[in-house]
């Protein structure tokens, strides 16, 4: 189980969740999305229209419904998405006076059926209640990294929050890659971005690289990942590679 993590938005969070997550079922892993994000791109950007979800995220973690009830098949085979409504923009508040707050969504889980070879849950833009539920129930934090400008400002703050966890609340969970994202080769600005992040985070850091590309901005309002809107894509290309990589690292079994 892997949180997908960065108190900054925009930096491609949402969209590594959805296109590694599709990659991943691609490549014959079943996988669960757990869209933990009041905005719900996530939600939308695979197909799913927020208006008519009944059953989210939201209920599950103030224990008013069931997972199992609340996931969602997705037009991907194998890949499922526990979906999020506007309604989560309460949660982070209505959490905080309730009983066993930060391990509302490790306790949903675990009453899943051990049917998923992976689960990916993306997170808000906030170091909030709801992100420190994703770090309490997940095993490794995944933070998706923008090449641009101050992209290594507030990490530090982010694994002081992940570090906290570990100590307080999950002693299982390690930062487990960090994913360069929005890559333009065309400038010093990302090589120079990039070669920091791998300094900083040698050996945590993925080999695949995610290109600056249109075709992966467009797919969502398609309700699609990249790997069905365009496989060809050099976006598609990426996501694949980041997908074998992940596999690779593991220990999964190719063909799920
Ligand atoms: N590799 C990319 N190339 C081009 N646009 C991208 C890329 N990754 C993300 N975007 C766009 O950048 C914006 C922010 O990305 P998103 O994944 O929603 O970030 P976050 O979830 O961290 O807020 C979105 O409009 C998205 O379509
Ligand atoms: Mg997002």
């Amino acid at each position: 189980m892997v949180a997908l993590a960065n108190q900054k938005g925009g930096v491609g969070k949402t969209t590594t969740a959805i296109n590694l997550a599709a990659t991943l079922a691609f490549q014959g892993q079943r996988t669960l999305l757990i869209d933990l994000d009041p905005q719900g791109n996530a939600t939308s950007g695979l197909g799913l229209d927020r208006s008519t979800v009944d059953t989210s995220v939201y209920e599950v973690l103030l224990k008013e419904a069931e997972v199992e009830d609340a996931v969602e098949a997705t037009s991907v085979r194998d890949l499922f998405v526990l979906p999020a409504t506007i309604d989560l923009a309460g949660a982070e508040i209505e959490l905080v006076s309730l009983f066993s707050r930060e391990t509302r969504l490790r306790t949903a889980i675990a009453e899943l059926d051990q049917g998923f070879d992976v689960i990916l849950i993306d997170c808000p833009p906030s170091l909030g209640l709801l992100t420190v539920n994703a770090f309490t129930a997940a095993d490794e934090v995944l933070i998706p990294i923008q090449c641009e400008y101050y992209a290594l400002e507030g990490l530090s703050q982010l694994l002081r929050n992940v570090q906290l966890v570990t100590q307080n609340l999950n002693s299982d969970l390690k930062v487990g890659g960090v994913v360069l994202t929005m890559y333009d080769g065309r400038t010093k600005l990302s090589k120079d971005v990039a070669s920091q992040v791998r300094d900083h985070f040698a050996d945590s850091t993925y080999r695949a690289v995610i290109p600056r590309s249109v075709r992966l901005s467009e797919a969502p309002s398609y309700g699609e990942p990249i790997e069905a809107f365009d496989p060809m894509s050099r976006g598609a290309i990426a996501y694949r590679q980041l997908g074998r990589e992940f596999i690779e690292r593991h220990g999964l079994s190719k063909g799920g």
